[in-house]
């Protein structure tokens, strides 16, 4: 069976329209404009890139918007100072640090220093608990694009079996929350496969899962014969294995071997165009509903 590509973009270009519509009404209605700040320290290049996406695309969703480029060598303390500035702000309902920040600051430290209803990336303590708990305002963005996508092209995962592939902070443990919430778009059975699973162990589960979740930083690491016959794939994995000779572009690759498992999937995500452009959509997301928080449209 050839499987049936799962667009991350023209899902995401239909939240973001769904968003620009709330924006608008929040103006009218509440006089509330979403406000967001992303602070990048130092120039590094892919972090430059999407701290641009992420101001593009909120100025296009019409909020308030700031971008705070500091220098490479900014103290950790005057960091956490201006941390402490927005979270002091009113107009901004969402603070976003791009990460990595440089080795002389402890990124901990800093995400830890936002204020827990402005963080957007949702990366603090405070809502990683929430989220356990099951009373959250903000999921991380990436974990939170897969879940729509997921919603959004194969259905709800209510009942099904679930199998993540990682165990990282960001996405893999994330994700496994996630999914094994009481509500619509979740409420499946779920499994998470790690470094410490035995290959055999990893193979024999990923052949149970209706939905498999990759995010093992291993590019095309999951192999078609690991594949059940009609599953729904998510490739989370962004690996640059070459440059092109003709543009200098570098060639990307996901976790999952694409020709392989596109032969036995009923839906899978393209690597780029996937995963990708759903995860400054969620941010948004997480930002409009911040401002909701904010003014008290919406209670945890
Ligand atoms: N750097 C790469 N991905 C992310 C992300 O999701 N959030 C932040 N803050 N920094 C990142």
């Amino acid at each position: 069976m050839a499987a049936k590509l799962i667009k991350g973009a023209e899902v995401a270009a239909q939240i973001r329209e769904e968003l620009k519509k709330e924006v608008e009404d929040l103006k009218a209605k509440h006089n509330l404009i979403p406000g967001l700040v992303t602070i990048l320290v130092g120039e590094d290049p892919g972090s430059v890139s999407y701290v641009t996406a992420k101001q593009k695309t909120s100025h296009e969703l019409g909020f308030y918007s700031i971008q705070d480029s500091q220098p490479p060598d900014i103290t950790e303390a005057a960091l956490l100072a201006l941390i402490e500035k927005y979270n002091q702000d009113p107009k901004l309902h969402g603070i976003l640090v791009q990460l990595p920040v440089p080795k002389h600051i402890d990124s901990n430290k800093v995400l830890y220093a936002i204020d827990p209803n402005k963080d957007v990336d949702a990366f603090h303590p405070v809502n990683v608990g929430r989220i356990l708990i099951g009373n959250y305002a903000f999921l991380p963005c990436t974990p939170a694009g897969c879940q729509e996508l997921i919603y959004r092209a194969y259905g709800d995962p209510k009942g099904k079996e679930v199998v993540v592939v990682g165990r990282s902070n960001i996405v893999g443990k994330p994700m496994v929350a996630i999914m094994i919430q009481k509500r619509a778009g979740a409420n499946a059975t779920v499994t998470c496969v790690h470094t410490g699973t035995p290959k055999d162990k990893m193979i024999e589960h990923c052949r149970r899962a209706d939905i498999l979740i990759v995010a093992a930083g291993v590019p095309k690491y999951i192999q078609g014969d690991w594949v059940k016959e009609g599953a729904c794939v998510i490739d989370v994995g962004v690996n640059r294995i070459g440059k092109s000779e003709k543009t200098g572009k570098a060639i990307l690759a996901g976790d999952v071997d694409f020709e392989s498992v596109s032969q036995k999937a009923s839906f899978i995500t393209p690597v780029p165009g996937g995963v990708g452009p759903m995860t400054i959509t969620m941010l948004m997301k997480n930002t409009v509903m911040a401002a909701k928080l904010a003014a008290g449209l919406v209670k945890l």
